[in-house]
């Protein structure tokens, strides 16, 4: 332990203490807005950095639960400040929030080195705002947890549960096979998302959230609250007061987010059926805290870790709610002990095995021992070849068993209008056996890595009953998503990856107990097409897409702008007052 802080160690007291006439205008400043010496005097500064905005339905209880943070900063002795982010909507943000991760975590870090604060608390849960967030505060290096903002509940569509994206995809390939009417179709739009809150199938959120819980960077158990649950309001105002103690503590994230916690969010990952997208997270947090990870850290917990969570699209039926009243996140831990380092700290202030003392799970069906799980693998394999040097992604938990070893001709688009126009047509060549790839859909081709990847089953495959076939890109999926999809192919098409030089009829091979991937044509026909081959024009000539296209990493090192990463330099130096 190190020695608690004193009032005069703040950072916050260089603005507010000093008997100077920069001290008198910070002071005369802070008295405008109706505080006087009580509300800062010898008081830490908590940030509380909310990610709410009139259109992120996922953060729409972050208007009013800011309030019971800063109930909980006041009851500790501290002195809360609001500090609104960029909210990134997964849902309305075009072309895809993963454009503006680094955005936001840039713009953390900024706000927590810029303004008078001392530590803060984090309040985001909607897919990229989790690790943005987290990725900007560890490179702020203040003292700061993340505040869950928790499923919504279950969907409802005349008595039966709907699951976030899983069913919206799944009734929409209905719908095209002319299965479902008007009436069900706009029942099921008015059903599916009824409450704020994060998406309530294992999708990124969920994901995320739950491996940030296993990271020891949310208070124990606060990633599988509702949203709408009076528990979440009573845990935002816990997090408040323990975000104060964290600052005399000096528990920065540097002391939380070791290998060793990593380690533990990977195996919970696993263990939850995670979404493809938390490798590309988890890779680029890590490097924010000084842990090099690579793609072979997940594909070895794959092998060991067995899939216990029964939440969709993993699972068969339950959802995030289901998965709270069955123990949630500590429970599940309970069940993983002896694959967890317990010795890893949490901004809790005390290790995680401690934090899952008394820790139970009340439903086993939904939970599931290590002796029954889900699925015996773990939820992703990265795979490698010709076709992806630097590896690629698949989730064989979701998808059907018999492609999990598949040799197929390639249908290949460049980009997604004509691929849409292309697999409606009823007149179009094309068998179950077909391998479906896109590209230009990577970190620079996207540019920003669209959700793209759960390539659309061609309509007329669709109305025989087809329901999954092996489809491959360089683009990321929806962690809702299900089927035989290959991700994250790199290197990316649009830098010269080998994903770029495949035509239509090239007869690809996937092995995913193998963990192999292959172009199945010539090494001297590769050179000749690799001659010939000229990159897609950039999307963006001006502005942050142009920085983005300068700076972006690939899919395996987790997509940061490299000049954010720990290793680009010194640490940023602390702002002259
Ligand atoms: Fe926000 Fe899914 S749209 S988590
Ligand atoms: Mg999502």
């Amino acid at each position: 332990m190190t020695a608690r802080k004193t009032y005069d160690q703040l950072r916050s007291a260089r603005w507010f203490a000093p008997d100077d006439l920069r001290g008198f205008g910070h002071r005369s400043r802070i008295m405008q807005m109706g505080y006087g010496p009580e509300d800062w005097v010898g008081k830490p500064v908590v940030a509380i950095v909310n990610t709410w905005s009139d259109i992120n339905p996922c953060h729409a209880h972050f208007k009013t639960r800011v309030d019971e943070v800063k109930r909980g900063v006041l009851q500790a002795g501290g002195f809360p400040l609001e500090l609104p982010a960029l909210s990134l909507s997964e849902n309305f943000v075009k072309p895809t929030t993963m454009l503006y991760r680094n955005l936001l975590a840039m713009e953390v870090e900024e706000l927590l080195r810029s303004h008078p604060v001392d530590g803060a608390v984090l309040m985001g849960g909607c897919d990229k705002t989790t690790p943005g967030l987290l990725m900007g505060a560890t490179s702020a290096r203040l003292p700061a947890l993340f505040l869950p903002a928790g499923p919504m509940i279950r969907g409802n569509w005349r008595g039966q549960a709907l699951g976030s994206g899983a069913d919206a995809w799944k009734y929409w390939d209905e719908r095209r096979a002319g299965n479902l009417t008007e009436r069900d179709w706009t029942d099921i739009e008015a059903g599916i998302a009824r409450s704020p809150g994060h998406c309530m199938t294992m999708g990124t959120a969920s994901t995320m959230t739950a491996i940030t819980e296993a990271l020891g960077m949310t208070l124990p158990g606060a990633s599988s609250i509702p949203a709408v649950d009076a528990a979440h309001a009573r845990m935002a105002a816990a997090a408040g007061r323990r975000a104060v103690e964290m600052i005399w503590e000096d528990l920065t994230p540097g002391r939380v987010q070791t290998r060793a916690a990593f380690d533990n969010a990977i195996t919970v990952a696993m263990a939850m059926g995670c979404s493809t997208n938390a490798i590309i997270h988890v890779v680029a947090m890590a490097r924010r805290a000084g842990v090099e990870l690579g793609l072979d850290a997940f594909d070895a917990a794959s092998r060991r870790v067995p899939v216990l969570a029964n939440v969709r699209p993993s699972g068969d039926r339950y959802l995030m709610e289901d998965f709270f009243y069955a123990g949630g996140l500590p429970g599940l831990m309970s069940r993983l002990r002896g694959l967890l380092n317990l010795d890893a700290m949490t901004v809790a202030g005390k290790s995680l095995g401690k934090t899952l003392a008394g820790a139970v799970v009340h439903n086993d069906d939904v939970i599931r021992p290590l002796d029954n799980p889900v699925y015996r693998e773990g939820a992703l394999a990265v795979l490698r070849g010709n076709l992806a040097p630097d590896g690629c992604v698949i989730k064989p938990s979701a998808c059907a068993p018999h492609l999990l070893q598949h040799v197929g001709p390639a249908l290949v688009f460049d980009d997604v209008p004509t691929m849409k126009a292309t697999l409606d047509r009823d007149d179009l060549d094309v068998t179950p056996d077909h391998v479906i790839v896109l590209r230009n859909a990577g970190p620079r081709g996207g540019p920003g890595m669209p959700e793209w990847g759960m390539l659309p089953i061609p309509k007329k495959l669709l109305k025989q009953g087809v329901r999954d076939m092996v489809r491959i890109s360089d683009a990321r999926m929806s962690g809702t998503s299900y089927g035989a999809c290959v991700l994250h192919v790199a290197p990316e098409a649009q830098i010269g990856g080998p994903l770029g030089l495949v035509r239509d009829g090239d007869m690809i091979a996937i092995d995913v107990p193998a963990r192999a991937i292959e172009l199945r044509v010539s090494g001297d026909e590769l050179a000749r097409r690799r001659a010939a081959w000229v990159p897609q024009p950039e999307r963006h000539q001006r502005g942050y897409g142009w920085m983005f296209g300068q700076h972006i990493r690939q899919a395996h090192e987790g997509c940061d702008f490299d000049f954010l990463e720990t290793g680009f330099g010194a640490p940023s130096a602390e702002p002259d007052i």
